[in-house]
């Protein structure tokens, strides 16, 4: 009965995310439509029946997110779990924000970033407004709302898929069975503002966690978010993916969430190469992003949409790309895939 009455609420509160989700961009691209009519999306209309396949997927990631906690994967709690008053704080300071994101969208202007930047020390790929973000990835201010509008885009599903990739990860960790569970290092590759880490701490209590990330922003924010519970806080480095600074064979997992759509191809192979690198032999990769062209052909307008609304430079690239022919490349085997919803799951093991 208790479990019955928790996912009901689970259901609500997905759907409640959903609606403000969906409303806030109808919303916010009809004002842009009067205010910068020049910069506005031009998007293809959703057909019906991709609507009613977006809508079967949409059930269908809420269910697995919820027989997966119900499994014992991770907490329950987790599905409720997010920074609510941080979150309904800095709701305004979206919309604040918006007039320079219509600005630098009109004017095709990627390049806006703070001028105190030490432009050597990133990759020029690195270097752009993403989804012609205020700082791109690089201020405070930046990562203060980056969290939020990841909700927003996604209505409320960016964590159920960021947890699908906690299940083939504890499988892939079966490989160390005879080992203490504190002896396991799990590094999240790009994790942002730490929310991946977030999910992967309540799933591994006492794995020894690491995220990298290039942005000294967005690891303060993962700092401040992850800080606020009494469980150790994970390491945060920062660094490149393409070249991480840690030792060959140092990880028995790495997981990766929602970096390889905004790398050029070169870029994509050198991550994947680092991630093998940094494996210990028997060691998992679970790679999330986007759905690609191949696996999700029937979703391929609202992948076009979202190209013509983001500042996305290297998405088109991204959705036709072979990334199991990329993990065969690195040296990985094992290699199987599967979807929730608009993210692709791949997990690799290294031989
Ligand atoms: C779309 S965000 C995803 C963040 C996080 N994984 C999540 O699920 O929200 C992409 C992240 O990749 C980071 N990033 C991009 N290129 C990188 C690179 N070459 N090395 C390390 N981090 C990188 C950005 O700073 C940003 O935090």
């Amino acid at each position: 009965m208790a479990d019955a009455v928790t996912k009901l609420a689970y259901e609500a509160l997905q759907q409640g995310k959903s609606l403000v989700g969906v409303a806030h961009k109808e919303i916010s691209t009809r004002l842009m439509e009067l205010v910068a009519p020049d910069g506005a999306p031009k998007t293809l209309p959703i057909p019906p029946e991709m609507l009613r396949g977006l809508q079967a997927s949409h059930k269908a990631l809420l269910d697995v997110d919820w027989q997966e906690a119900e499994a014992g994967l991770y907490p329950t709690s987790l599905l409720f779990d997010a920074p609510w008053g941080d979150w309904a704080a800095r709701y305004p300071l979206v919309w604040l924000d918006m007039p320079s994101t219509w600005a630098r969208r009109s004017e095709r202007n990627v390049r806006d970033l703070p001028t105190n930047v030490e432009q050597e020390n990133y990759p020029d790929y690195y270097l752009q407004n993403f989804h012609h973000q205020t700082d791109g990835y690089l201020s405070d201010h930046s990562a203060s709302l980056y969290d939020l509008q990841v909700e927003i885009l996604f209505n409320g599903t960016a964590d159920p898929m960021r947890r699908r990739v906690i299940k083939p990860l504890l499988q892939g960790l079966r490989a160390f069975e005879g080992r203490p569970a504190s002896a396991l290092r799990v590094l999240d590759v790009a994790t942002g503002t730490g929310r991946t880490l977030h999910q992967l701490r309540a799933a591994l209590p006492k794995a020894q966690l690491c995220g990298l990330d290039l942005s000294s922003s967005y690891l303060r924010q993962a700092n401040r978010w992850l800080s606020q519970r009494p469980t150790e806080l994970p390491q945060l480095v920062q660094g490149n993916a393409e070249a991480m600074p840690f030792a060959e064979g140092s990880m028995q997992g790495v997981t990766c969430v929602f970096l390889m759509h905004e790398l050029p191809a070169e870029a994509r192979q050198a991550v994947i190469n680092d991630c093998f690198r940094v494996l210990e032999p028997g060691g998992v990769l679970v790679l999330a992003d986007s759905v690609q062209l191949a696996d999700s052909p029937q979703f391929e307008v609202a992948m076009d949409n979202f190209r013509r609304v983001f500042h996305e430079p290297y998405y088109r690239d991204y959705i036709a790309d072979d990334i199991d022919a990329r993990l065969s490349a690195a040296g990985f085997s094992g290699i199987r895939a599967q979807s929730h919803l608009m993210t692709r799951v791949w997990t690799a093991t290294k031989p």
